[in-house]
């Protein structure tokens, strides 16, 4: 059997910087930044430049590392460094409300910082400790990304039917993660088995990321796909062209209600009108048990140009009314499958879920 790799990769620490691809410039460029301040870094992650929930996680870890090198060059005592280093880890979590992977690896790194901050030894060669253990930690999280999207996969191709048409929503792929990705993980490892198999993306409205993102990821490893507007899921879906439909999140509650980009909900309710199986594959981190359902999920409201206008041109009547919520929400009942790096997670929710994190 072929082992499908994704050629992409997303964000990655080099010696004392984050580099990352550029993914304002799709489709037109395929471009790497190198991100070297805290700051840049905050700004990468709420412009977009690097986005998909766990590849924002690994940002925010970076992140952590930058500041922490910074603010190393000003001979701090190290209760001074580390709580100015905490407090800046918790502006880099707020970069962006909605995917709890951020907060969850910038909290990864705040354990680290919290473990060093009662040292005894001089401070200048605990912080250079500190910032070192930063580092390392944050190319582990890299590794251990690429690691479970290829068990999400590997588990979730096992539910995609011979020949099946997969419809996708957003981009929750290789540019999404560090590389390979979750619910296009999926979508590779299936291919990898039985390649009759093809994606459905859907444009998704308004930042574009299935045409501008789903698209040219695809294409680049030679995975067919067939690019659709937003509203056309339901036709599809009556004609018997879509089999299944597979989908990433930004954060699932204890019950199994699952957040992931505006428009989600409405393809999940249109696939149980036909009968079409809903998953959503993720990894653990993206499980928040500290809410109880989807209403306590934080939705990020994005700037109203994303809707009045399409590269840089009005597309409506000036000073009309805009809403712009970044994401929805998906109903538990709606969804048949959580695709996990602990297999698939099936309903009753609370209990799959609270044993998936008691599994070792
Ligand atoms: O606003 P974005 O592009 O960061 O939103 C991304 C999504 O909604 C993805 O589907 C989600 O983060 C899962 S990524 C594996």
């Amino acid at each position: 059997m072929a082992e499908f790799t994704s050629k992409i990769r997303t964000i990655e620490w080099v010696d004392n910087y984050s580099k990352m691809v550029d993914q304002t410039k799709f489709p037109y460029s395929f471009e790497y930044v190198n991100i070297t301040k805290g700051d840049k870094m905050f700004d990468a992650i709420k412009t977009m430049i690097v986005r998909g929930a766990p590849a924002i996680g690994i940002a925010g870890a970076h992140g952590v590392v930058l500041y922490a090198q910074e603010l190393a060059e000003q001979n701090l005592p190290i209760e001074e460094f580390c709580s100015k280093l905490l407090e800046k880890a918790d502006y880099m979590a707020s970069a962006r409300p909605t995917a709890v992977n951020l907060m969850w690896a910038v909290e990864k790194q705040k354990e680290i910082i919290k473990k060093y901050c009662h040292s005894e030894l001089d401070s200048e060669s605990v912080i250079t400790k500190l910032v070192d253990e930063l580092r390392i930690n944050g190319k582990k999280l890299e590794e251990e990304d690429i690691a479970i999207n290829k068990k999400i996969g590997d588990y979730g191709a096992e539910v995609v039917p011979k020949g099946a048409t997969i419809l996708t929503h957003c981009n929750a792929g290789a540019l999404a993660t560090v590389g390979y990705g979750t619910a296009l993980g999926v979508v590779r490892s299936a291919y990898a088995k039985d390649n009759t198999v093809q994606v459905f993306a859907d444009e998704t409205r308004p930042r574009q990321q299935g045409a501008r993102i789903t698209t040219l990821e695809l294409t680049m490893d030679g995975i067919p796909v067939t690019l659709i507007t937003d509203g056309m899921c339901s036709y599809f879906m009556k004609k018997g062209m879509i089999d299944m439909v597979c989908v990433g999140a930004d954060r699932i509650a204890a019950n199994g209600d699952a957040a992931n980009k505006i428009g989600t909900y409405t393809v999940a309710i249109a696939a149980k009108y036909h009968n079409i199986p809903f998953y959503v594959a993720a990894p653990l981190s993206t499980i928040d048990t500290s809410i109880k359902s989807g209403d306590d999920i934080v939705i990020e409201e994005r700037s109203h140009d994303e809707v009045t206008h399409i590269n840089g041109k009005p597309i409506c009547a000036e000073g009309v009314k805009i809403i712009n919520p970044g994401f929805d929400v998906t109903p538990h009942e709606l969804i048949a499958g959580i695709i996990t790096e602990k297999g698939i997670l099936r309903p009753d929710y609370k209990k799959s879920i609270a044993d998936a994190f008691n599994k070792d």
